[in-house]
């Protein structure tokens, strides 16, 4: 038995020096998450750098970078905004401005991490003056959602405010009617809220937060969080 150990740890030095020699002096710790499924992340990898360089819609020529989305591959939860603000224009990543850091809240308060969900956009380019996002840069973005849900497969989608529901539900009536009851896309179940911003223009009204925060705890019961 011993022998055998002292040739393991033999053949991890030996191992160790030649990595050594080629250059490579850290090992990094394996991403158990990441190994299981690599082709698909790798595929998420590439379309997100494919919609940084799209040019396929008018927001291109004002856009300053275009904000693909983040987060996790594995994740049963998407957040599904409008289309990038100012800040997330300048940075290209999704909710990073003021009503990002409370989707940010909304998320903790839900025992998830940033880092845990998938959160990107309908569309990938900020609109001039934060305009809604017209139609025809809808149709020709929605590829890129498309294919991103096809790759994360989530079990909910969160939808924040009228235009990402509208787009999901097909449905004429507005985010006050629709929010808090879930509806489904395909096999995904549709959750919509109130959006972030939504809720910072409204401050005073405390009674949106606590709407928000009862759709959101469906959404945790759903993802067996609760
Ligand atoms: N509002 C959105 O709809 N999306 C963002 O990424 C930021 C603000
Ligand atoms: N309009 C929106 O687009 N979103 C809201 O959350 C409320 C009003």
């Amino acid at each position: 038995m011993k022998e055998k150990i002292d040739h393991i740890i033999e053949e991890i030095e030996k191992n160790l020096e030649f990595l050594q020699e080629l250059g490579i002096d850290s090992i990094a710790k394996p991403d158990y998450n990441a190994s299981g499924n690599s082709s698909q992340k790798q595929a998420l990898i590439s379309l997100e750098k494919e919609i940084k360089d799209c040019r396929e819609c008018p927001l291109a020529q004002s856009r300053t970078k275009a904000v693909p989305g983040e987060g996790d591959i594995h994740t049963d939860l998407m957040f599904v905004g409008e289309g990038p603000g100012s800040e997330e224009d300048k940075q290209g990543r999704p909710f990073v401005g003021r009503a990002g850091k409370l989707l940010t809240r909304i998320i903790k308060a839900m025992t998830f991490d940033r880092r845990d969900v998938y959160i990107t956009n309908v569309v990938k380019c900020r609109p001039p003056e934060n305009r809604n996002p017209r139609n025809e840069e809808i149709q020709t973005c929605e590829k890129y959602l498309l294919k991103q849900i096809e790759l994360i497969s989530p079990k909910v989608i969160v939808t924040l405010g009228n235009v990402p529901t509208k787009y999901f539900l097909k449905e004429s009536r507005g985010i006050t009617a629709l929010r808090g009851q879930f509806s489904s896309f395909h096999e995904i179940r549709i959750m919509p809220t109130f959006h972030p911003s939504y809720l910072v223009r409204n401050q005073g009204d405390k009674s949106l937060k606590k709407m928000v925060w009862q759709d959101m705890q469906k959404v945790m019961a759903v993802l067996g969080k609760k």
